[in-house]
This record gives C-alpha cells, sequence and structure tokens, in this order.
C-alpha cells in the first residue's frame, strides 16, 4: 500500500470487493486515479465471487477531491481536464450498477471525495472525519454530481450553505443530516461498511439512490425562495463573483427538472466556472500558502528536525501577549506569561481568559476546554521560572531601549537552546538584540528572531518569522513547527524595516493620504477601496481600527527607513493632536457610535482635511481636486503597494514572490480572489504599472515624486516582459 502511484488497489474479502483509492497523502483524484476506479469498479461487477462493493482510502484517509494540480498542469487544459463523462459514469456505477456499494470513510472526504461517496448506496464514517464540498474556495463548483446529491441528502438549505462557505462538517454531524448512515471507530469502520454492503445485496436493508431521491427536498416554491436567498447571501458574502452563482444554477436546475438535467447543468456551470481567472488565482492561493511552509536552507536539510516546543515564555500581557499566549494554549502548549505588576499581570489573564470564554460563546470549544487551556498558563513577575521556557516571545510595546533591555536579561536567564523571538512589527531584529552579549554577532545571535503575529493574535491566520542573517536554520525550523501547531500559516522572510508586511502596508496608507491631501474624499476613496476593489476595509477605516497614534508611531519608522520614497502629510498628526486616534477614542477618520461601534462619516474632519491640505500645498486654495476615476484611485493607492512588493520579493526579504502573495491576503485582507499583491501584479501587467507610476509622479510634482519612482525590479519586467512572480533572476535560476 506504500506506492506513491495513482491506483485503485481490489482485493475481495467474504464476497465483498474491497477498492481502496491509494493516492499518498491524501488520494486526492488523479485521472489516473479515476481511471483505475473505474476499471476496478467494472472488475468487482463483472467478477461472480462479488456481491456488493466497498470503497474506502488508503493512508488514513478517504479522499480529498479533484488532484487540484491538475488545474495547474497546462497539459490537463481548462478545469484540469476533468472529463465529467467519467466521473459520471463512475458515480453512475457507483450507484446504480449491478451491485451495491458502500462507502467506508475516514479523516477526509472532500470534494470528489464526497461526490464519490455520496455516489455509493451507503455510507459510514469513522468519528471525527470531515465531510464537506469545499470547491468554491477554488473557485470552481462542486462537480461529480455533487450539487445534486448533496441536498436531496442533508436538504437544501444546508447543502446550500455546505456548498457557498465551502466549511465540512464532521461525521457525527454527517449522521444526524442523513449524510453518513453510521459513525464507527476507525477498527471497526471496514468490517462495519462489509456487514451493510452485504445486507444490502441481500434486500435486508434498503438500497438507496441519492441522485433520484427527493424525501429532504422542500416544495418547489419553497425550494426556489431558498435558493434566492442563497443567491443574495452569495453577492452579499462574495461581492458579485459569479462562481457561487453558477454553483446555485446547477442546484437549481436540478431542483426544477430532476437530478439527470442538473447533472447536465452541473456540468456546464463547471466548465463556465473553471474558465474564470478567480479559479486560478484561488488554486494559486492554495498551493503558494502551503508552499510558505518550505523555506529554501531550512526545510530542505537532511537529517534536520524540528525540537519540540513544549512551553513558551510569553512577555507582556496586553493585547498581543495574551492574543499569543491564548493561540498557544488552543494547542496545548504550556505558557508562562510575565507582567511587570500584578495588576497588568491580573488584567492579561483576564484578557487569554475572555479569548478563551469569547469561543466557548460562539461554539468552538467546551467549557472544559477552555479552562483546560487556561490552566496551561502560568503567571510570572519575574525570570525565575524561565529555565523551563523552550522558546521566549517579547510582546511589550515598541520601544527599541525596553526591548534591548529585555534580551539583555533573557539570554541570562533562559536556557541556551532556548529560543529567543520578539514580536516587534516593524524593528530591526539586529537592533532588538544588541545589548545581548557580542550584539548581534554574539552567541545568542543564532537562536534570535521575529515572531510577529498580528492583531487579534489568536484569530489572524498569519505568522512572519523573521530571521537576521545569523539565525540559525534549527532555530527557524523549530519555529515553523510551532507555527503548524498553532494553526498559523508561516512566511519567513529576511530582516528590515517592516519585513514584508508592514513593507507594503505603509504605501498603501500613505498613497490614501496623499489622495486625501489632493482634495479627494476619504470617505469615497474607503468605498472604492473595499467596495470595488474588495478589500476588508478602506484605508481610513482601517487607521481607525488600528488607531492613528499607532499609525504615526509606525509610520514614522519608514520615514526614518526609507526617506526617498515616502510621502509625509500633517493629516494623522493632526487627528493624534485633536485626540481622534479612531475606534478607541470614539472618532477618528469615522465617528462611532458609542453603542453599536458601527463607523459614520464624520462632517468634523473637514477643518483637519483642510489644514492638511493647505500644508501639503499640492493644490491651490479653492481649486478643485484632480478629476480621478475610481479606476484611477485604485491604480494610485494600489500600484505603489506593487511597487513596494516588487522591491521586498527584489531584495529577497521574501523566499518567493508566493510568499507575499500569502502575506498579502492573509495579513492584508487583500482579496485572494486575485491570487495575491505579485500574482494580480502580473495579471495587470508591469508595463502598465511602470507607465502609471511615471503619470502619477508627474501629477504630485517633484517633491513628491520619489513615492512613486518604479524599482528597477519592476521597470526590468516592464522592459522585458518578464513576470514578477518568476522573483529575481538569480533566484530564478536555483
Ligand atoms: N489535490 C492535490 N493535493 C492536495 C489536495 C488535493 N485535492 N488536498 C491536499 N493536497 C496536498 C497539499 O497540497 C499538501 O501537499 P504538500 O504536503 O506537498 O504541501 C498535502 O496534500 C497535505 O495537505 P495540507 O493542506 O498541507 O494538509 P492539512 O492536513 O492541513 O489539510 C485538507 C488537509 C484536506 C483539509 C486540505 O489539504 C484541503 O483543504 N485540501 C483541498 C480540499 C479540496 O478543496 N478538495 C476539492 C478539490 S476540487
Amino acid at each position: 500500500m506504500a506506492s506513491k502511484k495513482p491506483e485503485a488497489f481490489y482485493r475481495v474479502e467474504d464476497g465483498i470487493a474491497i477498492i481502496t483509492l491509494n493516492y499518498p497523502p491524501l488520494n486526492a483524484l488523479h485521472p489516473l486515479l479515476l481511471r483505475s476506479l473505474f476499471d476496478q469498479l467494472r472488475r468487482a461487477h463483472s467478477d461472480p465471487t462479488v456481491q456488493a462493493v466497498v470503497l474506502t482510502g488508503a493512508n488514513n484517509n478517504f479522499c480529498a477531491g479533484f488532484d487540484i494540480n491538475q488545474f495547474q498542469n497546462p497539459d490537463a487544459g481548462a478545469g484540469g481536464g476533468i472529463d465529467n463523462t467519467i466521473n459520471d459514469s463512475i458515480c453512475e456505477v457507483l450507484e446504480g450498477g449491478a451491485k451495491p456499494t458502500v462507502a467506508a470513510i475516514q479523516g477526509v472526504a472532500l470534494g470528489g471525495g464526497l461526490e464519490v461517496a455520496m455516489g455509493c448506496n451507503a455510507r459510514i464514517a469513522t468519528p471525527g472525519t470531515r465531510l464537506g464540498l469545499p470547491e468554491l474556495q477554488l473557485g470552481i463548483i462542486p462537480g461529480f454530481g455533487g450539487t445534486q446529491r448533496l441536498p436531496r441528502l442533508v436538504g437544501l438549505a444546508k447543502a446550500a450553505e455546505m456548498m457557498l462557505t465551502s466549511t465540512p462538517i464532521k461525521a457525527e454531524a454527517g449522521l444526524k443530516l442523513g449524510l453518513v448512515d453510521a459513525v464507527v471507530p476507525a477498527e471497526q469502520l471496514l468490517p462495519a461498511a462489509r456487514a451493510l454492503a452485504r445486507d444490502i445485496a441481500a434486500g435486508r436493508k434498503p438500497r438507496l439512490y441519492s441522485l433520484t431521491r427527493t424525501d429532504k427536498l422542500p416544495a418547489l416554491g419553497e425550494a426556489l425562495a431558498t435558493i434566492e436567498m442563497a443567491r443574495a447571501e452569495a453577492n452579499r458574502r462574495a461581492r458579485g463573483l459569479r462562481h457561487p452563482q453558477l454553483c446555485l444554477d446547477a442546484i437549481q436546475a436540478g431542483i426544477e427538472r430532476g437530478g439527470a438535467a442538473g447533472l447536465a447543468a452541473e456540468g456546464a456551470a463547471f466548465a463556465a466556472a473553471a474558465s474564470l481567472p478567480t479559479h486560478k488565482a484561488l488554486v494559486h492561493i492554495f498551493f503558494a500558502q502551503r508552499s510558505t511552509k518550505k523555506v529554501k536552507g531550512v526545510t530542505d536539510v537532511p537529517g534536520l528536525k524540528p525540537r519540540p516546543i513544549r512551553c513558551v515564555a510569553v512577555l507582556g500581557g496586553g493585547l498581543m501577549g495574551s492574543g499569543i499566549a491564548t493561540a498557544l494554549v488552543l494547542a496545548g502548549v504550556e505558557v508562562i506569561l510575565k507582567e511587570v505588576n500584578q495588576g497588568f499581570l491580573d488584567a492579561g489573564m483576564g484578557r487569554i481568559k475572555a479569548n478563551l470564554q469569547s469561543r466557548v460563546k460562539k461554539g468552538a470549544m467546551t467549557s472544559e476546554a477552555a479552562a483546560k487551556a487556561l490552566s496551561l498558563v502560568t503567571g510570572a513577575l519575574d525570570y525565575s521560572g524561565f529555565g523551563a521556557a523552550d522558546m521566549v516571545i517579547e510582546a511589550v510595546i515598541e520601544d527599541i531601549g525596553l526591548k534591548q533591555r529585555i534580551f539583555a536579561d533573557l539570554e541570562k536567564s533562559c536556557r541556551p537552546d532556548c529560543i529567543l523571538s520578539t514580536n516587534t512589527s516593524t524593528i530591526d531584529i539586529d537592533l532588538v538584540g544588541a545589548k545581548m552579549q557580542g550584539g548581534p554577532t554574539g552567541p545568542a545571535a543564532s537562536r534570535l528572531l521575529g515572531a510577529h503575529f498580528f492583531s487579534p493574535a489568536h484569530v489572524m491566520p498569519l505568522l512572519e518569522i523573521v530571521r537576521t542573517s545569523r539565525t540559525s536554520p534549527q532555530v527557524l525550523l523549530d519555529t515553523l513547527a510551532l507555527s503548524s501547531r498553532i494553526k498559523k500559516t508561516p512566511v519567513v522572510v529576511g530582516n528590515c524595516t517592516g519585513f514584508a508586511v508592514n513593507r507594503v502596508f505603509f504605501p498603501y496608507t500613505m498613497s490614501a493620504v496623499l489622495l486625501a491631501d489632493l482634495g479627494l474624499d476619504p470617505y469615497r476613496i474607503d468605498t472604492v477601496v473595499a467596495g470595488k476593489f474588495g478589500m476588508p476595509m478602506g484605508p481610513f477605516r482601517l487607521n481607525d481600527l488600528v488607531g492613528s497614534d499607532i499609525g504615526l508611531h509606525v509610520g514614522a519608522n519608514f520615514v526614518t527607513s526609507f526617506p526617498e520614497r515616502v510621502y509625509v502629510s500633517r493629516l494623522i498628526p493632526l487627528l493624534n493632536e485633536a485626540k481622534r486616534l479612531g475606534e478607541k477614542t470614539g472618532k477618528g477618520f469615522y465617528k462611532f457610535d458609542s453603542k453599536t461601534r458601527k463607523a459614520s462619516p464624520d462632517p468634523e474632519l473637514a477643518p483637519l482635511l483642510a489644514e492638511s491640505r493647505k500644508a501639503a500645498g499640492l493644490v491651490q486654495p479653492g481649486a478643485k481636486p484632480p478629476a480621478l476615476t475610481d479606476a484611477d484611485i485604485l491604480d494610485f493607492i494600489f500600484f505603489p503597494v506593487v511597487n513596494e512588493g516588487c522591491r521586498v520579493v527584489a531584495e529577497g526579504i521574501v523566499d518567493k514572490a508566493a510568499d507575499m502573495d500569502v502575506a498579502s491576503v492573509m495579513a492584508m485582507g487583500f482579496p485572494a480572489v486575485k491570487g495575491g499583491l505579485i500574482f494580480w501584479a502580473d495579471l495587470v501587467g508591469a508595463q502598465r504599472i511602470v507607465a502609471r507610476l511615471r503619470q502619477f509622479a508627474a501629477m504630485v510634482g517633484p517633491t513628491h515624486a520619489g513615492f512613486f519612482k518604479p524599482c528597477e525590479y519592476l521597470v526590468a519586467a516592464a522592459e522585458s516582459g518578464r513576470k514578477l512572480s518568476a522573483g529575481p533572476p538569480a533566484a530564478a535560476k536555483l
């Protein structure tokens, strides 16, 4: 069974053919596996010693769906060359062939995996098995009859919800809904499936056909109303994206005209979705997200294994520290939470408790599990217990002097193999370690790194792991393993001001402020950036979320580090002076309702805008602002962001351009449906980006032209036609 080849194994036990899907690690449906499954099914049907078939999976899994690699295979054709005729035939044979079939499911049955299982006449699963149709998250729709069979098994509303949210359910919930017929422990899976298959073959249990069932479907009028509601909800959530509507088209066709007509509609809708750019972008993000875990010189070093991190000391119980501690205890990691006095420590503990309780309220964990997680935290007011720590994460305020003192103390208080990390969002890591023995070249330098979480740390999915020139591969590997354990997507980045994420954030904010100083309405800018482009919120609303004080503080680092390409405005300082710090003071660019916290435009902002515009002197007093269309606004804001992203790639701050895509999607909220910053820039084209940046530079005049100056990497791509996502030429040759 250890074969890596995509094939379905065949054996007969007690008159039951056991067909086992095999393609490590998750038995994804490679076209060869589908062909082999089809052949083995026909073999079972023509084998006179066989009464029934059990379909199962090797590698402790049933199947993770169609092989997504095929979507990127240029030889496979659109939609990964999915051949709906063979797929429909497989399900036809499974469901309606001469002999009944039972699916024996463990691990995951997702996408095509669940679709094949639903084609069987019955399903048995092990506890905790994940069942779902997550195709929409890849920009396609369920195939293999998934859009037809799921509503007939679990009801229309639940099926639409599962497909539109791409969220799997556990086997136990599947049992209640009727998606599976029994849940049994792993060791009983095959015996139970064999027994059920034999019972169905002998007529002791009914043979069910999900494609033609109607008992779970509502009456037509109600069904159409449910689909209309699902359409509206999909539009609200997916901002006018086409493929969720295509999925609903297929479901609707089946409801109106029956399962068989639904299959044909599904095939057409699938082909339409597979030809949309959204699909390419989302598949790119799927693989990019997985490839961040593979880092040259770290994960490919023969014999290098991650060391376990059992106990982490977190310094600082503020918003970040308590969020980090929560993420750790949720994964069963022991935490020592250190604060400077009992009051702060109690407050930090309270925040962790509140984070856990909020998960209990949402039904994400039981109160027993929350209590157990909380019991993993020990409070500390000094370093006496730090000998137990395998890693330290410092999360105090962004004060270089304070951080330097802390790291000098840590070096003395921790074991010599303890990893020393800082959660700084912008400060050079070498500077943080400057007061340790021997500074950035001293003995502790190899175990010093940045562990940059995003707020709220127990929710946000990205972890920037910042390596200095001396951080050892072992320490990076250990931190990568910890990141997987706490369910974060890691991006290993080089050391510089702002690392990868905040490097691309600063031009985002600065270009928006520059537009405001040119006379454009900040609220219009936010509407265009969020509503039209699909960011979770516009730059001014984001300022209010983060806080004008933090924005000013962080921005100052970029002004110091990159003076030739920053736009310095009076606007944010003016907000600070007026104590308009954002949500936390009830006013920023927006005003916030004290009860609902809802943001609305504030007329009182006008004098501050006027003062900032006057100070900027970009337009004559009383003159009209430049007539920029919504599309111009997007170019003005996002092309400087791309420009900085290109610098990050060219400087090797990220290991590969796709890492920048993942970082932009997971920390900045750049729309995944656009494939991430650099992937999107390639779609737009380097030539157009360079030309537009030069136009904007001319528009703002020589004093501010540096902000728009295209970097060498971008210009070279524009001139050569080389893809920005290819990375710098030297790296591409590796
Ligand atoms: N096709 C091809 N490869 C797949 C795959 C698929 N359907 N599903 C998972 N893989 C690969 C991953 O790329 C990864 O490969 P790598 O180790 O070379 O990076 C490996 O299987 C393990 O997957 P990973 O996501 O890292 O493991 P996980 O335990 O965190 O998650 C799943 C497992 C199944 C939940 C997750 O992989 C997933 O969501 N897969 C896609 C499911 C899907 O959308 N199916 C419908 C396809 S049309």
